[in-house]
């Protein structure tokens, strides 16, 4: 019985959306701007289902051509779409290099200089050229760790030869919420979504941005911010819940609509869900902000996330790894024997928590955000190096636990998007490799935790003993890396997602030589010419510079998101 819910469930969720209208456009669909509906995203009456990659440092670079390349060779790969950062914001104006927004003291002031958004201008006109879009990030959850009290611990004649990598390097560092809230004399990471003044800060920037590229095709979405949650990198107050993120949505978005109808607003969180939560913008039949569909096309039926259905099936699936590896003499027993019956113990704990990618506690109500009237896609990421999307199973290895539970997370956010009735965009995938392991630094932080040189690590993490243990079999090898990309990719294929986007791009194709951001130096066993220096893009673990492997299998993933659609 159990068996059999498990597959209806799964086939109801392709049969829905395979039976969705492909070309059931709404009235702007025949807009050379991007737009979105029930059935997808659509340019001038064609549906547009992509994949795309992600280069949140693309107008940090300091030579235009390498820009100009960078995109002509993401383009060759059928890429149609990227995701950047539209934000840069510092403290203080800084000696080199990009920068777009000062924040200082309660107080804002845009640079549109040629080391301001003149760069970003340079990739829109750029990426116009090319028939490229890209989702215009306008802030970041994340920024950099500093840990204030740390000083003497280690001593601080190692922390004076340290540094971090500079600005603009990492991912959370341009800037964004934290900083706002640094800067607005406030302490808690979550009244970047409630202080009226911030508000009013963040509006004007955005303001500027959008009217800024108001009649660019393309631009694909102003994405509100890249993974907003009530834990940021500042602590966060007793007070924020789902309600707090998804109320936040609801007024940017509808600011955003009432000075741009032209492009889609979308949300940008990596898709934490809360099965449980009161919602703001409760799914009600009569009141599916979805066009009707086209005529003699059943409206969809899919019904959104429970909690009784993930801990189903969570069951189902260890049943079926149990089965498996019973078959293969290799079983890992989990449990207790009650009545000479294996029962598992895991089962038992899922069902009273199900953890934070699914019980609310990130304080990120996806679904909720997805029913906001403007909002016009939905995101959700998929990097199971950072986040745990279900318990370990004991039967699998735990890169075999990374990419099963990736599998499954990429279903159930088909499933919760499908039951809204608007698209779903996979924003953000990565595996990190045994061989990217000594660059990995997680969102959240400003050093690689697992990297091989202990001192360096002590000294960036502010107190000694802080190097992560790791083993390396718990992280993906190249072809454990390329088989996942290939099954994310069909995966969100197959459950219907409208784009599934590579977190992160990489080129060693970048000709700067002394650049404001860190250039990683490959290793020379790579290089083609022994001694040539061969510098590549920002690597934050996830890069795919001198990967050719992976960027064909994005190429593969691209045909067929385009013939599938
Ligand atoms: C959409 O149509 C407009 C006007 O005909 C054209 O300029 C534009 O290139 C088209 N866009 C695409 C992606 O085909
Ligand atoms: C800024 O760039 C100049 C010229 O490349 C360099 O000499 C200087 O050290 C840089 N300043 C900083 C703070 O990186
Ligand atoms: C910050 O702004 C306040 C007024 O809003 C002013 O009194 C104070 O002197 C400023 N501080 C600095 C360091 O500029
Ligand atoms: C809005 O931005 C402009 C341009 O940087 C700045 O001059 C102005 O002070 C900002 N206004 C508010 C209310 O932040
Ligand atoms: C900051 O550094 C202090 C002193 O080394 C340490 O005790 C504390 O745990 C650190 N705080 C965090 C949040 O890492
Ligand atoms: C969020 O922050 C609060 C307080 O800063 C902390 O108690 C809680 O453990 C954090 N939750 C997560 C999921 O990090
Ligand atoms: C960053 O997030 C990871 C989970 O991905 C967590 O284990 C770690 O404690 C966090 N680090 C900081 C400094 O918040
Ligand atoms: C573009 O691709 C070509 C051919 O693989 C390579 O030689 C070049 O370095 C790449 N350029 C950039 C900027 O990625």
């Amino acid at each position: 019985m159990r068996l059999f819910l498990f597959f209806w469930l799964v086939t109801s969720i392709y049969s829905c959306l395979a039976a969705a209208p492909p070309r059931a456009i709404a009235k702007r669909g025949s807009s050379s701007f991007v737009s979105s509906s029930s059935a997808g995203f659509s340019v001038n009456g064609s549906s547009l289902r992509f994949v795309g990659t992600n280069l949140y440092w693309l107008p940090t670079l300091d030579s235009n051509d390498d820009i100009w390349n960078m995109l002509k060779n993401i383009s060759d790969t059928g890429i149609k779409v990227i995701r950047i950062w539209a934000f840069n914001d510092v403290d203080t104006i800084p000696e080199n290099g990009t920068w777009f927004q000062l924040v200082q003291n309660g107080t804002t002031t845009i640079n549109d200089g040629p080391n301001g958004l003149q760069k970003l201008d340079t990739v829109i006109q750029m990426a116009e050229q090319q028939g490229l879009y890209v989702i215009m990030s306008l802030t970041n959850n994340w920024y950099p760790f500093v840990n204030s009290t740390a000083t003497s611990t280690p001593s601080p004649d190692v922390l004076a030869t340290v540094t971090s990598p500079p600005r603009n390097t990492l991912s959370n560092d341009y800037g964004g919420m934290d900083l706002y809230v640094n800067q607005f004399g406030l302490q808690n990471h979550d009244a970047f979504y409630t202080n009226n003044e911030i508000l009013t800060a963040f509006q004007n920037y955005t303001k500027q941005i959008v009217s800024r590229y108001l009649n660019s095709p393309a631009v694909f979405s102003w994405e509100l911010a890249n993974d907003a949650r009530c834990n940021g990198t500042l602590p966060t107050s007793p007070t924020c819940t789902t309600q707090t993120i998804t109320q936040w949505h609801a007024q940017m978005a509808a600011f955003i609509a009432s000075i741009d109808s032209n492009h889609i607003v979308s949300a940008g969180t990596s898709g934490f869900q809360c099965t449980d939560c009161p919602k703001l913008y409760p799914i009600t039949p009569t009141a599916s902000p979805t066009p009707s569909p086209a005529p003699g096309k059943k409206r969809n039926k899919v019904t959104p996330l429970t909690k009784e259905q993930v801990i189903r099936q969570r069951a189902e699936s260890r049943r079926q790894n149990r089965a498996a590896a019973k078959r293969a003499g290799t079983l890992k027993e989990d449990g207790v024997r009650i009545r000479g019956r294996w029962v598992s113990t895991a089962t038992r704990e899922v069902s009273s928590s199900i953890g934070p990618t699914t019980d609310g506690s990130t304080g990120v109500d996806s679904q909720d955000i997805l029913n906001i009237p403007n909002i016009g896609f939905g995101s959700f990421q998929v990097f199971p190096d950072q986040n745990s999307y279900a318990p370990d199973d004991p039967n699998l290895s735990p890169v075999q636990n990374k990419i099963q539970s990736s599998l499954t997370w990429i279903q159930q956010s088909a499933q919760s998007a499908a039951a809204v009735g608007k698209p779903v965009v996979l924003n953000g995938f990565g595996l990190v490799t045994q061989s990217n392991l000594n660059d990995f630094v997680p969102f959240n932080m400003t050093y690689a935790p697992y990297a091989s040189d202990t001192a360096v690590v002590t000294a960036r993490s502010g107190f000694a003993g802080s190097k992560r243990q790791s083993s390396s079999s718990d992280y993906a090898d190249d072809s454990d890396q390329e088989s996942g990309y290939s099954s994310f990719l069909q995966m969100g294929n197959s459950a219907g997602l409208a784009g599934v986007m590579q977190y992160q791009w990489g080129s060693t194709g970048v000709t700067q030589t002394s650049s404001t951001i860190q250039l990683d130096e490959l290793d020379t066993t790579n290089s083609p010419a022994s001694g040539a220096t061969l510098v590549a893009s920002p690597n934050d673990g996830y890069s795919i510079a001198n990967n050719p492997a992976i960027q064909q299998i994005l190429q593969q993933g691209a045909q067929a998101m385009a013939q599938n659609s």
